[in-house]
């Protein structure tokens, strides 16, 4: 799942968890929880994360390497937010070659730049089971109780501001576009209008990949 900041890859992840079945591998939610439990690589990314930049190829690869070991990755996963460069797309290729894996699809979420800060500033998950919500968007049924779980506590991300998300469309569109060329030439790239409404999106999307089963 690629695009920008706030294009709605975790949004539309989640869905193609419940219909496949299978583990939504976030590498920015991966690195919120190192931050969350202060350790060495939650350390070093969190001031990375903060800034709008990128975490070094050689951690996320690393991370990622290992969470794919993981049991519930066993039947195939949905990775949000990962490669984000040309060498993380290179070590995704070894990767799933090694464990005699493909790619059944890569979806680019494609937003324009405006719309994103809207969607970002407006973020907002439930601090106890996770679940996104927007204040305009993707309200919570009754004010400030979550639709799930019933909780009252929400959060905020520290990265989702306005200045830092400058720098991470532009991170964006200099590191990550460059990627989708390569998964174009295998036809496996598969381009949404991730502009339209939640529900629309995840038409599209399901009308691109296989069949869950
Ligand atoms: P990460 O956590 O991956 O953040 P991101 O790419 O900036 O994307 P977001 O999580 O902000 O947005 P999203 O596309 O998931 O949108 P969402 O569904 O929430 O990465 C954070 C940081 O970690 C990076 O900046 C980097 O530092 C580091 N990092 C992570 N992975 C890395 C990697 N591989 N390599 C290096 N560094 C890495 O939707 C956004 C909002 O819009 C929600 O409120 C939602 O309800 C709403 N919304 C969703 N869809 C729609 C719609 N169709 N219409 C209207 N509203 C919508």
């Amino acid at each position: 799942m690629l695009g920008p900041p706030g294009a709605g890859k975790g949004t539309q992840a989640k869905r193609l968890q419940d219909r496949y079945r299978i583990a939504q591998i976030s590498t920015g939610d991966m690195l919120r929880a190192e931050v969350a439990a202060g350790s060495p690589i939650g350390r070093e990314a969190k001031v990375v994360m903060e800034s709008g930049q990128l975490v070094s190829d050689d951690i996320i690869i690393r991370m990622l390497g290992q969470r794919v070991e993981q049991p519930d990755a066993a039947n195939g996963f949905i990775l949000d937010g990962f490669p984000r460069t040309v060498p993380q797309a290179q070590a995704l290729d070894r990767l799933l070659a090694d464990k005699r894996m493909e790619l059944d699809g890569v979806i680019e979420l494609r937003v324009d730049d405006t719309a994103l800060i809207d969607r970002i500033a407006g973020r907002f998950t439930c601090a106890k089971c996770g679940t996104g919500y927007h204040d305009t968007f993707r309200p919570t049924a009754v004010a400030g109780t979550c639709d799930v779980c019933g909780s009252h506590e929400f959060t905020r991300r520290a990265d989702d501001n306005r200045e830092t998300v400058g720098a991470r469309l532009e991170a964006y569109h200099r590191q990550t576009a460059p990627i989708l060329p390569h998964y174009a030439a295998q036809g496996i790239l598969h381009t949404v209008d991730g502009m339209a409404d939640i529900d629309e999106v995840a038409r599209q999307i399901d009308g691109v990949l296989p069949a869950a089963h």
